[in-house]
This record gives C-alpha cells, sequence and structure tokens, in this order.
C-alpha cells in the first residue's frame, strides 16, 4: 500500500464513531451537571509552556514531545497533554477575573512520541476537566466523583480509584531526601533511567515498571508518613469525603503519576480489563502551576480520561453496542426522470427534519429496496413513471409492508405521520 496511517495513530471508522460519540456525550453530559463549561485550547503551544510545567526530567518531556522549529523560528510542541494549554488559557485570559472556581472541561487529542502497544498510541484522546481557584478538598473530592460517575454512567465496573498524596514544596525535598537515603545502598542495582531519576527526580522511582526497581523499592519509605500537617490534614478530609460518597478507593503510596507539577492529592483509575497498560485515567493538584505560568498564586485540580482506553474496556466488557443509525426514509427513483423530483423530495424530506437517502448507483428497484433496508429505513417512497404521470408518490411502511399512493404535494407531512411512534 502506498500510505499508511503514522506509526502509533489510528483512523476511527464510521463503525466506532458512533461508540466515540457516546463516550463523549455521556462526558459533556456529566460536566453540565457537574458546572463545568468547556474549553478548546490549539493543539500546539510554545515547548517551554509543556518543559516549565511537566518539568524536563519527566518521561514526557525529555523523551515524547512532537516539537519542531515553526517557519518564524519559534520552537512549537503538540500538546502531549491538556493541563498546561488550559492553565495558560486560563492565565491567559484572565478567567480569574470572573469570581469563584473556574471549572472548565475539554475533550483533545494528545500527541506522545511513545513506543505503540495495545492502549497506547502516539495521538490518543483524552476527557478532562480542570477546576482552578479552590484549596478545599472538597473540589478534589468532586473531580474524583465526575470521573468514577463517567465510568459507572458508560456501565465500565472492572475498575479501581488508586489515591496517594504527593505532598508540597514544604513536605516533598523532605521525603525525596528520605528516599534517597533509602535507595542509596543499592542504586548501582537499578536500571537505567532509576539511576538518573535517583540523581534528578527520585520519586519518580517507585513509578518505575521494572519488576527488579519494583523489588528493591518495595519497602521504600511511606510518603504519607512524611507528609506535612497541611497536606496531611487535607489527605484526610479528602478521604473522609470519598468514604461518606461511598466512593471505594484504595492508598497506594508508589503512586506518583508522571509531571512535576503535582502536589497533594494524586489519583489514578485502573482496570484489569486493560492490558499492561492498566490505567483508565489519572490526575491531581497542581497548587503551584498557576504561578509557575506566570498567573497569581492559584491552586488547581484535574483529571485527564483516555478515550481509547475507555473504548477498549467498553469492548473487552461487551458493552461496545451502540445503537445502530438508521435513516427515516428512502427515496426509490425508477429512472432518469424520476431523479430530479426525487432529489427534490428528499431535499423537502431533510429541511422537515428527517433523515433521507437515495441510490446514486442507478440500480435497480430490487436493488434500491435491497440498499433501503440495509440503511434501515422506515419509510420507502417510490418514483417511478407511473407515479410521475400521476402526480404521486408510492409510500411503503417497511415495517408492515403496506403501500399506497400519496399526492406528492402532501407527502412530507404524510411521512411525517407515519413516522409518528403509534405507527412504529
Ligand atoms: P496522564 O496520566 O498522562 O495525565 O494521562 C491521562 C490518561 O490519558 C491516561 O491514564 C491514559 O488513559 C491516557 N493516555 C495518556 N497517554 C496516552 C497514550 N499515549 N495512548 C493512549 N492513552 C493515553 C495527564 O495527561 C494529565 N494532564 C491529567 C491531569 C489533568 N492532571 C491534572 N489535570
Amino acid at each position: 500500500m502506498r500510505y499508511q496511517r503514522p506509526r502509533g495513530t489510528n483512523d476511527i471508522l464510521p463503525d466506532d464513531t458512533p461508540l466515540w460519540n457516546r463516550v463523549e456525550e455521556t462526558f459533556r453530559t456529566l460536566c453540565k451537571h457537574y458546572g463545568y463549561h468547556e474549553i478548546r485550547t490549539p493543539i500546539f503551544e510554545d515547548t517551554d509552556l509543556f518543559t516549565r510545567s511537566m518539568g524536563e526530567h519527566t518521561d514526557v518531556v525529555s523523551k515524547e514531545m512532537y516539537t519542531f522549529t515553526d517557519r518564524g523560528g519559534r520552537l512549537i510542541t503538540l500538546k502531549p497533554e491538556g493541563t498546561a494549554p488550559v492553565v495558560r488559557a486560563y492565565v491567559e485570559n484572565n478567567l480569574a477575573a470572573q469570581g469563584g472556581v473556574s471549572k472548565l472541561y475539554y475533550i483533545t487529542p494528545i500527541f506522545r512520541y511513545e513506543r505503540p502497544q495495545a492502549g497506547r498510541y502516539r495521538q490518543a484522546h483524552q476527557l478532562g476537566v480542570e477546576a482552578i481557584g479552590s484549596q478545599h478538598p472538597a473540589l478534589d473530592a468532586e473531580v474524583i466523583a465526575l470521573a468514577m460517575h463517567f465510568y459507572r454512567e458508560m456501565g465500565i465496573t472492572r475498575l479501581s480509584l488508586v489515591l496517594n498524596s504527593v505532598g508540597c514544596p514544604v513536605c516533598r525535598p523532605v521525603y525525596r531526601e528520605r528516599l534517597r537515603e533509602f535507595a542509596k545502598p543499592f542504586v548501582h542495582e537499578l536500571c537505567d533511567a532509576c539511576q538518573t531519576r535517583f540523581d534528578l527526580n527520585p520519586l519518580r522511582m517507585l513509578d518505575c515498571k521494572r519488576e527488579r526497581c519494583r523489588t528493591l523499592l518495595h519497602d521504600a519509605p511511606d510518603i504519607i508518613e512524611s507528609l506535612c500537617e497541611e497536606c496531611r490534614t487535607h489527605f484526610d478530609a479528602l478521604r473522609a469525603y470519598l468514604d461518606a460518597l461511598q466512593i471505594p478507593y484504595v492508598v497506594d503510596k508508589h503512586l506518583v503519576r508522571g509531571f512535576d507539577y503535582y502536589t497533594k492529592t494524586a489519583f489514578e483509575i485502573v482496570s484489569d480489563a486493560l492490558g499492561a497498560q492498566n490505567a483508565l485515567g489519572g490526575g491531581g493538584r497542581y497548587d503551584g502551576l498557576v504561578e509557575e505560568i506566570g498567573g497569581p498564586p492559584t491552586p488547581g485540580i484535574g483529571f485527564a480520561l483516555g478515550i481509547e482506553r475507555a473504548i477498549i474496556v467498553l469492548k473487552e466488557l461487551g458493552l461496545a453496542q451502540a445503537k445502530r443509525e438508521t435513516v427515516d426514509v428512502f427515496v426509490a427513483a425508477l429512472g432518469e426522470d424520476a431523479t430530479l423530483p426525487a432529489l427534490q423530495l428528499l431535499q423537502a424530506l431533510r429541511e422537515a427534519g428527517m433523515s433521507a437517502e437515495m441510490d446514486y448507483q442507478r440500480r435497480s428497484l430490487k436493488g434500491q429496496m435491497k440498499l433501503a433496508d440495509r440503511l434501515g429505513s422506515r419509510i420507502t417512497l417510490m418514483l417511478g413513471e407511473e407515479e410521475l404521470a400521476q402526480g404521486v408518490v408510492t409510500l411503503r411502511d417497511m415495517v408492515t409492508k403496506e403501500q399506497r399512493f400519496v399526492p406528492v404535494d402532501d407527502v412530507v407531512p404524510q411521512v411525517i405521520r407515519a413516522l409518528q411512534p403509534e405507527h412504529a
């Protein structure tokens, strides 16, 4: 084949788009119920935005970004995630001036140069929310409740919520040192990546997927025990809220998430219906990010859920059947002379709010009736020589198989009537 889609990308074909739309519509509806408003940011941003906010030593920034110099010599990156762009837009457009908490949601493609495998792509899609302007742990609970509600609404049950706190600039440096002290005796036994992490970003060692590193770090000091008073109170309050809302979770002291902007709450939603890439979604607090990006000190929290991964699980659980899209009316035209009146009829039906289709391949009547069946049309209108001569159309109910002549001028109202539920 001459051209193929780039490695790690997917074509989402018409058989799959109804399911994608169901996922997106479910998310939009829930966001509305929770008071979140949609925001759309550009596909690309200045590279520096991501480097600064996510951290230059993170996997995404150091190895996975789609970065290029544009014709004006600017360093540009295709967005590898949605949080930094939303926070940039929040600051640049002074959304803080609207007062209160800015509750924003987005549906966006993301780009990461990762090694493709099931559930991991170079262009993936996320559903996300960002709530900016409050450090109240009740907001953490709301954000997590929304993510869990989404999966429940979709019928996805084989999942668990994993929770941790990664501390703040007060307590994290202390923990970082404790972790270094712990790992120092065996640092040379860790994988190359973890040896680098030991120097630059030791918390990320906890996230290593290599068996050897996991074993060595199994008894690493507990970050929860190192939290400062404020972070601990926040974490306890969040846990109490989740308990009260009956949202089950497990605390995993090794959950650190991949980006530097996180503070306090970190969470992931994982499913064993996924393979090695078992995270359906994740998020957390980023109380220093707005300031990092140039705004006033402003706390925030959010999450992003992978659409492809949600769809893999829906298929795995047998929940992927989307309702077949059908047409209301099929217009069968017999002979060239009938083409124009058929086209006019088609237009009138569509303008009256119905879905209508006809044949453009000069099929026989039999062929057209087959097509009408395949499209699932409820009504077929036939226009042949006889009908043209008499100024009528044959209206056939595809369910009852009854058919009758209808005057051309009266076709649209009669079709509307025939499509009423009592005729179904
Ligand atoms: P993340 O954990 O990097 O967080 O991504 C969130 C979700 O996006 C993942 O759990 C996964 O489902 C999906 N995802 C990410 N990369 C890929 C990929 N290459 N292929 C398929 N799916 C993928 C963030 O992006 C943060 N911005 C989340 C956040 C929002 N934190 C605070 N606010």
